[in-house]
Formats: C-alpha cells, structure tokens, sequence
C-alpha cells in the first residue's frame, strides 16, 4: 500500500490525476488536501468521491503543523504537489497571494516531508516528493523566421515528428529560468526550493514542466472555458492584443497519464518537460472553439466570429510558448493521446452538455453548497 498525498485535486489538473490515481491503484490511500478557494470544486470529483481508497482533507499548504501531522497519522510516502495560485492575470493583480501560496506553502510542504521522513527509519527509501510546475517559468520564446520562411511551418527539429512551429527556438529542460509574470515568478521560486531540497537534503524529488492544458473542469477565467461560456450566452471575447500570442496547448488527462508516468518511472531529481507540440496562435484557437460551438449548438457556422472584441493586451504578456518533451517521450515513452482537433470537440462538448456545472461555478453556487456541507460537520 503507498498512502499519498495529491494537493490541488480540486482543481482543474489535480482532479484529473487524483480519478485517474483513485481509478488505477485501489491499493493505493490517495488523500486529496486542498483548502477549495474558488479554483477548488469538489463537484469536479463526484464520480470518485465514494470510493473506498479515496479521501478528501481540506486544507491549506501553508499550514505547516496540521500538514506535518497529516504526514504522520497517514503515513505518507508520496507527495504530488499541484496545489497554487495558477492564473496569470491575478497574478498581476495580487502578486502577495502567489508568493504566499506557490512559494511560502510549497516551503512548508518540504520542509514537513523532510523532517517526517527523516524520522523514519528508512529515511527517503521508497519516498518522493513530486512537483508540478509550468513551461511559463522558461520566460517567452521569439517568433523567429529561419530559413526567411513565415511561420508557421513545420519542421523536425526537436522531435521525430513533423510539427508546426512559430519559432525556430524551444523549451528544453537545460533552458536558463527566465519568468516575467509574478505566475510565473512564484512558480520559478517553489521549482527553486524543490531542487534544493534534493541537493541539499537527499529529497528524493522530480520536477516536470508542462505547457497549456485544456479540457474539461477548467476554471472559466482561463482561454478556452471563458470563451466557451461567452459564446454560448453570446457574450463578447476579450482577445488580448492582437491575438498573435502563441501557447502550446496540452490535453489535461494527457497531462495526468504523463505525471503517472513520471511519479512511477521518472529518474530522481530530473526534470522532464510534458508538452504536445501543437503550437496555436490565440486567434486561431478562437475561431476554432468559435465554429466549434456554433457547430454543435446547430448555429450557422461562424455566426458568433463576431464576438471576438479586441482589448488591451495583458501586461508583460509572453509572445510564445513551446516545449520540447522529447526527454519524456523518448526515456519513459509516454505521448499524447489525443490529437488537438479530436481534444477540442470532446472539451466543447463536455462544457456543453454539463452546463450546470458551468453555471453553477460562474454564479458562485458551488461555494455556497460546500460551505454549508462544512458548516455542519
Ligand atoms: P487550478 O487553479 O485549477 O487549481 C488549483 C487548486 O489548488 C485548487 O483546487 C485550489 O483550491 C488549490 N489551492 C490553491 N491554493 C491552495 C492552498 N493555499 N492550499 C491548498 N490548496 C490550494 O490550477 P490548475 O490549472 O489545475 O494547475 C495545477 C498545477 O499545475 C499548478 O501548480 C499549476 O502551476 C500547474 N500547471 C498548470 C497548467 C495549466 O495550463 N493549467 C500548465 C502547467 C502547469
Ligand atoms: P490563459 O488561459 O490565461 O493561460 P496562460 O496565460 O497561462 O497562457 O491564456 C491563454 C492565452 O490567451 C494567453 O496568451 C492570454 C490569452 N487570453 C486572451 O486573449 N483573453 C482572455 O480573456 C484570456 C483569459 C486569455
């Protein structure tokens, strides 16, 4: 039996690995620790939440005794560490909260596994602590032409397959850390602990930087679920800028089998990149989910292309990302499973046809039902 400890299973990704976890490995005690801020809902786990090696702790990272007593009465053996503050534009409003949480809480969960585990006879034997990060802390690559040729265009460069690309440059896992956003600033900080607690401790630890992720139970304040929202209710979509932007976009349960992958078989204290190659401009993933859901709600197609409004682009914003996940697929040979047309149908229609679970947490709903479910305990 290995108890483990998932924090952030409440939120989008984290809900992702915790079913896939609870599913796979009944031998397994998977406790999710979140505290629900309003990223966290428990209804993103209704399917799992009754099985018998599932349990659900409410709590804050940054909680350093109740985190280390947890460590404790359950006897835990295994960490992955998804739990932060993950939007990019909060960030810019509320710089604090990040490093609160992304750092100061990531700190807390170390430094509490450190010392439970050293107390323990076995020490780190069997132990790891699993962090998950993001491709923002790399800083943004240039749009670069090689060769004088337009991007997009293809190329073979850093994988065995042909890919589009808007830069001749990438992601790696040697790329010098170079964050602009106070995100992304927090998140390079917290990565920054986790390895000095390898290198200075033995923590047995593993890093791993993954690009964009959609699908289902995302937050709609992020791209793709707040556009989905607005078109269904007719509502404008804030393109920032000029829409040129270019992000590399992931399917979250590809995201999930990769952390599987890595918590199992990745090498201690290595780093490994998760990403796609599927490189989009913004304005094309747009019009994308924008034919995308009139198709399937039976509008004309491209009757709401209208809806794109464009407004002030977001401060310090990175003109591109995209990874290299070569390592990945080549050491532990994991890949996407889903291609990036087939990823965007099955996300659209899920927020489709789960509309109360849209509604419910773009009104609020959902807190107000789990604060009273915690009201009367
Ligand atoms: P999310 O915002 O959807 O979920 C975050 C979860 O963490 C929520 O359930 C929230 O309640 C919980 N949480 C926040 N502060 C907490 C605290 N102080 N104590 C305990 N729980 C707390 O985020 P997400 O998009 O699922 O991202 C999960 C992780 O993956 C983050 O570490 C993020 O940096 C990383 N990541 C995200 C993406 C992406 O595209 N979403 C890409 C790469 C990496
Ligand atoms: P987002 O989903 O916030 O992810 P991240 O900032 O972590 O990449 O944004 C994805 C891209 O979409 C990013 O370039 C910003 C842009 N964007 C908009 O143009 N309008 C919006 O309303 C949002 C939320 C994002």
């Amino acid at each position: 039996m290995r108890n483990i400890v998932i924090t952030g299973g409440a939120g989008f990704i984290g809900s992702h690995v915790v079913r896939l976890f609870v599913n796979k490995y009944p031998e397994y005690k998977i406790i999710n620790l979140d505290k629900l801020t309003y990223a966290g809902n428990l209804a993103n786990l209704k399917d799992i939440e009754n099985k018998p090696n599932y349990k659900f702790v409410k709590m804050d990272i940054c909680d350093f005794d109740a985190f280390f007593k947890l460590m404790q009465d359950e006897q835990i053996d295994g960490i992955i560490h998804l739990a932060a503050e993950s939007h990019v534009d909060r960030s810019i409003k509320d710089p604090f909260t990040f490093a609160r949480t992304n750092v100061m809480g990531t700190l807390s969960l170390l430094q509490a596994a450190k010392l439970y585990w050293e107390s323990l006879p076995e020490k780190y034997e069997g132990k790891r602590f699993y962090h998950i990060s993001t491709d923002e802390v790399y800083g943004a690559l240039e749009m670069t032409n090689p060769e004088g040729i337009e991007p997009p265009f293809t190329t073979t460069a850093s994988s065995s397959e042909h890919h589009l690309a808007y830069g001749k440059d990438f992601f790696y896992e040697t790329t010098k850390y170079n964050p602009h956003s106070p995100y992304s600033a927090s998140k390079a900080s917290s990565d920054h602990f986790v390895r000095a607690f390898h290198d200075t401790y033995g923590m047995p630890t593993i890093v791993t930087n993954c690009s964009n992720n959609y699908g289902p139970y995302q937050f709609p304040e992020k791209l793709i679920p707040l556009f989905i929202n607005n078109i269904r209710h007719r509502k404008p979509l804030p393109v920032y800028g000029k829409g040129e932007n270019v992000r590399d976009w992931l399917y979250v349960v590809d995201h999930a089998r990769a952390i599987d992958t890595i918590f199992h078989n990745g090498k201690i204290a290595e780093t490994y990149n998760i990403g796609g190659f599927n490189e989009w401009k913004n304005i094309d993933i747009i019009k994308t989910v924008i034919n995308t859901v009139d198709r399937l709600l039976g509008r004309p197609e491209g009757a709401d292309l209208d809806l794109i409004t464009y407004v002030t682009d977001r401060l310090g914003h990175d003109a591109r990302y995209a990874i290299d996940s070569t390592k990945l697929q080549r050491e532990l040979g994991w890949e996407p499973s889903l291609q990036f047309e087939e990823g965007i149908m099955e996300t659209v229609k899920w927020y489709l046809e789960n509309e109360v679970w849209m509604d419910n947490i773009t009104s609020g709903e959902y807190e107000k039902y789990y604060e009273s479910i915690y009201a009367n305990r």
